[in-house]
């Protein structure tokens, strides 16, 4: 069964870790997040883009599919499927195709429409028991075709958006999408303590989770966030197992290229950099 993320992150708030936010592709990539939430006793998100939604055929399909494995493998850790960056007209599909979790990113809508529309939103998924996230200030770099400048968000404008009953809150801090650049200048701290204390304690979320030095994740934990997502840097890990295998002729020996051999290697690194980033964000055995 899967469950709505707003109890998992209200626990992980009061404990002082965060939540992973893992993004899934394909029926590997779902089933690799899957095993190491259960090995590692840990609840977990699972992040579809808008994307990634349509490359698997469509929210229903991936509803089916993850509740289906959920009970399949016998998966008893909490459970979230979370749309990720969702426009309007996704969010309304995915609480119609099962998911239990949405974000609505109307971050680049004038305030007020980001606004109205949350506010619609919110309504629609409580009435439902799904949690919903909103953003303020968009998150830098580019995914999906959705490009942030990386603006830092307004404290006044996170508590409003924090005050429409939303269950979570994205709040731009420098953090960007994809790899950091060499010059990043790092998350901003000030802008994070201010926002924590403007929103009144709501659970915050950090986008951009891929290369993030641990430090700094920590201190972000401290001041109030506590789900964190991850999705580029399970493609580099897969992509490069997948890579080596290759480069080693291996699809080239015997039945290699059987595809439940081919994507072993990727499967299993998706699976340790879940397990590292479970572990550093304090997840473990919280189930
Ligand atoms: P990364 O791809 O940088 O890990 O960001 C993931 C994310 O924030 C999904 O919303």
């Amino acid at each position: 069964m899967l469950v709505s993320a707003t109890e998992m992150l209200k626990k992980a708030r009061d404990g002082h870790y965060a939540v992973g936010q893992f993004n899934i592709n394909n029926l590997e990539w779902t089933k690799a997040v899957l095993f190491t939430a259960q090995e590692m006793n840990s609840p977990v998100i699972l992040g579809v883009s808008e994307g990634a939604g349509k490359y698997m055929t469509g929210y229903k399909t991936v509803a089916a599919m993850v509740k289906a494995m959920v009970e399949t493998l016998n998966i008893t850790v909490p459970v979230a499927l979370h749309l990720d960056h969702g426009s309007y007209e996704g969010a309304k599909a995915c609480l119609e195709a099962g998911f239990s979790s949405i974000m609505f990113d109307g971050s680049h809508y004038p305030i007020d429409e980001n606004v109205a529309k949350t506010t619609e939103l919110v309504k629609l998924a409580h009435e439902m028991g799904v949690s919903v996230e909103a953003e303020v200030g968009s998150i830098g770099g580019e995914e999906d075709g959705v490009v942030g400048a990386g603006e830092v968000a307004d404290p006044a404008e996170c508590k409003r958006i924090a005050d429409l009953g939303i269950d979570f809150l994205a709040a731009g801090i420098g953090n960007i999408h994809g790899k950091y650049p060499a010059n990043w200048k790092g998350l901003d701290f000030d802008a994070l303590g201010k926002i924590h204390e403007a929103t009144g304690g709501i659970p915050l979320v950090l986008h951009g989770g891929t290369g993030i030095p641990a430090d700094m994740i920590q201190k972000a934990i401290s001041l109030g966030v506590s789900k964190i997502n991850v999705n580029t840097e399970c493609q580099l890990s897969f992509a490069a197992a997948t890579r080596e295998y290759i480069e080693a002729g291996k699809d080239q020996q015997g039945k290699g290229y059987d595809p439940r051999k081919l994507l072993a290697p990727g499967f299993e690194a998706i699976k340790a950099t879940v397990k590292e980033k479970m572990e550093l964000f304090g997840s473990v055995n919280k189930a």
